[in-house]
């Protein structure tokens, strides 16, 4: 006998006359057409051809539309207060980007209530779910003191289980001059207020921030405490970055701006996910990422917003896939699975990124017929519906 389900909520969902189902079911890209997707107690049941799709409680007409897994934004750093529209103008204007900038959200973090970050938080986490985002992960490092890497922690664990602890983002103010002791803390106490909100440890490896040695102490101490590891890695120029991730095992090197080959083969060899962030690219004017190099050596890539007020104030995994495909000639379908099948691999997540049986049914639907019109429409909302683990969330049919 079915269980009773609560009013408005369908047991199973029968999403059909989909124009093309994107699956990603074989470790890459993949796409039935005709095709139809069931929906059962807010997991993928079955998918196929659209003429062959049993029977379900409610029944979504596609009308030939596209249905994608929802994306997965392996990188965001959503925590913070205030923004910096005017230091985005001054780098248009010819001003070049550098890593102190952060310090000044660093300051406007620490003086917000929780009330305002979460606000802030919670606006742009509605933002994403608008626009596809499904799964996200969401870092500290606006607060770089315990108390206010702790909260920030605290708040994003409110609204996602991806929760990152970035307290090694740069060295704040009262520790100028000595990145030593202000490494001791991240690795110490700070470490032992945050480790317990959190499921990720990263570090921010650049000139200007952590050099290779401060990142692997800071890295360890973290992995010590049962927390993986993601590394903010050659970002701005070539550094050590890629190479501390592969030694202490990170689940991803983000960025990979700048690559020697020693650092793609230490990517190939482990299996770490690339994971790129066009949107940083595209908002300090630093080159974009060789993504074909990464691919054609076999590399796992990712793409995600990057989403900070500072080098990359896009929380639209769609732009980036433009981005991706015109920019970094990924194709489309390279560039869709990165932004869903890959975000999920650069989180550890099987349960995310694709739409085979078993999977969360959190998916969209496109006003558009095929993946490409991510890309080949750029700047245009094309997502018409959302749901997460089977529940419509955003839009409407
Ligand atoms: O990923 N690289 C370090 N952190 C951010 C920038 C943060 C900021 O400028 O506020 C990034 O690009
Ligand atoms: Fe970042």
């Amino acid at each position: 006998m079915r269980q009773a389900t609560p009013v408005g909520v369908p047991r199973s969902t029968l999403i059909t006359r989909i124009g093309e189902l994107v699956t990603n079911e074989e470790g890459g890209f993949a796409a039935v057409m005709d095709a139809a997707l069931v929906i059962e107690d807010g997991a993928v049941a079955w998918t196929g051809p659209a003429s062959r799709a049993p029977a379900a409680d409610h029944v979504v007409d596609a009308a030939g539309r596209a249905v994608l897994p929802g994306f997965v934004d392996s990188h965001a750093h959503l925590v913070f207060a205030g923004e910096r529209s005017a230091e985005f103008a001054a780098r248009m204007a010819g001003r070049p980007y550098r890593a102190g900038g952060i310090l000044t959200t660093v300051a406007a973090t620490r003086a917000a209530s929780d009330t305002t970050l979460r606000a802030n938080l919670r606006r742009l986490a509605a933002e994403m779910l608008r626009q596809g985002t499904t799964t996200f992960e969401c870092k500290s490092g606006y607060g770089l003191t315990v108390a206010d890497e702790a909260r920030s922690l605290a708040l994003a664990a409110e609204i996602t289980a991806e929760v990152t602890y970035l307290g090694a983002h740069v060295v704040p103010p009262e520790f100028a001059g000595d990145t030593a002791g202000y490494v001791d803390l991240v690795r110490g106490p700070m470490l032992d207020a945050c480790a317990p909100r959190a499921r990720w440890v990263d570090v921010f490896c650049e000139d200007g921030a952590f050099g290779a040695d401060e990142a692997a102490a800071v890295l360890g101490a973290g992995r010590a405490r049962g927390l993986g590891a993601r590394v903010h890695a050659n970002q701005l120029g070539p550094g050590p970055g890629v190479l501390v991730a592969a030694e202490v095992g990170a689940a991803s090197a983000d960025h990979c701006t700048y690559l020697s080959q020693a650092d793609v083969d230490a990517i190939v060899s482990t299996g770490m996910v690339a994971t790129l962030l066009p949107g940083a690219e595209f908002s300090t004017r630093h080159r974009y990422p060789d993504a074909r190099r990464l691919l054609e050596a076999g590399a796992v890539v990712a793409l995600a917003t990057d989403c900070n007020p500072g080098s990359s104030f896009t929380s639209s995994m769609a732009f980036c896939i433009a981005l991706a495909v015109r920019e970094m000639r990924m194709t489309t379908q390279e560039a869709v699975w990165a932004a869903t099948a890959g975000g999920a691999r650069a989180l550890c997540r099987a349960d995310v990124g694709h739409l085979g049986v078993g999977a969360s049914a959190d998916l969209m639907m496109l006003d558009a017929p095929s993946h490409s019109y991510l890309a080949y429409r750029p700047g245009v909302p094309l997502v018409a519906a959302v749901w997460r683990a089977g529940r419509l969330a955003a839009g409407a049919l």
